[in-house]
């Protein structure tokens, strides 16, 4: 059985001391939790991040930054590189994600860049691609993450796959004022990446988790998660609250251990 993902990335809302709490709540809410099968990770901010790794109760929790800078190092005041992340011992990073996109004019040629970076120094990357409304309802949302991903992860060798995470989160679904996406249009956006890392990297694309997320909460997260071509659930707000979030990790994981086994 493929392992099934859940994490959050915390934004710009909870400081350090919220983030050790949270931590220490979620830890002790999911020890149940078989890691393996189910993997837990949370990107908290970077102030966070630091006495985040050195507390988490035996690094049950998988810990990353949200963002990093893709030089190696150099004049980039106020940013942080992959090897300073690797140093601190951060398990992933995040890239590209929406509101990187967005608010922060981040291209998918910044996103390739950092892709290969945050691989050169060992991190597990967790690339975020994302079609906008407008390609939606220019029906072109296929070639629009068929071009997020092959810039994105260009240059990325197979021998990388096992450091790579997808997350597809649909620009118009993420965040306050989002749209949930109907579960058949997730199936076959989905679909459509498991293909294309295939056409990419041929059998390797088994290793690659690709995690649904944008407007997931307890009421859809189950009616995601049945689907054959998601591989995790990657949330917001409505894992903010480690019970919430604990919540949606147990529904989740009771019914695919009940279906799979
Ligand atoms: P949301 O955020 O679950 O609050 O929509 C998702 C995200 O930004 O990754």
């Amino acid at each position: 059985m493929r392992p099934f993902y859940f994490g959050t990335n915390t934004k710009m809302y909870k400081s350090s001391s919220e983030t050790r709490a949270f931590l220490q709540e979620l830890a002790s809410l999911t020890t149940d939790i078989d890691s393996q099968k189910h993997p837990i990770f949370v990107l908290p901010s970077l102030t966070a991040l630091e006495s985040a790794i050195a507390t988490a109760l035996e690094r049950k929790v998988l810990l990353g930054a949200q963002n990093m800078h893709g030089a190696e190092e150099g004049q980039y005041t106020g940013e942080v590189s992959a090897r300073m992340l690797a140093d601190i011992k951060a398990d992933l990073v995040m890239v590209a994600h929406s509101e990187r996109r967005q608010v922060f004019g981040e291209t998918d040629l910044s996103a390739n860049t950092k892709v290969l970076r945050a691989i050169a120094h060992s991190l597990r990357v967790l690339l975020c691609i994302g079609e906008t409304a407008e390609q939606k309802a220019a029906n072109v949302s296929r070639e629009a993450l068929r071009m997020q991903l092959l810039l994105g992860l260009q240059g990325v060798n197979q021998a990388d796959c096992a450091r790579l995470w997808i997350a597809y989160e649909p620009v118009w679904a993420i965040g306050v004022g989002g749209q949930p996406a109907e579960k058949d249009y997730v199936d076959r956006c989905h679909g459509w990446i498991h293909e294309l890392l295939e056409e990419r990297f041929g059998t390797c694309e088994a290793d690659i988790p690709v995690l649904y997320g944008g407007s997931v909460n307890a009421q859809n997260a189950l009616e995601y998660a049945v689907l054959e071509t998601v591989d995790g659930l990657f949330i917001g707000r409505s894992a903010w609250n480690a019970q919430a979030f604990s919540g949606i990790i147990h529904e989740v994981s009771a019914l695919r251990q009940e279906r799979l086994g």
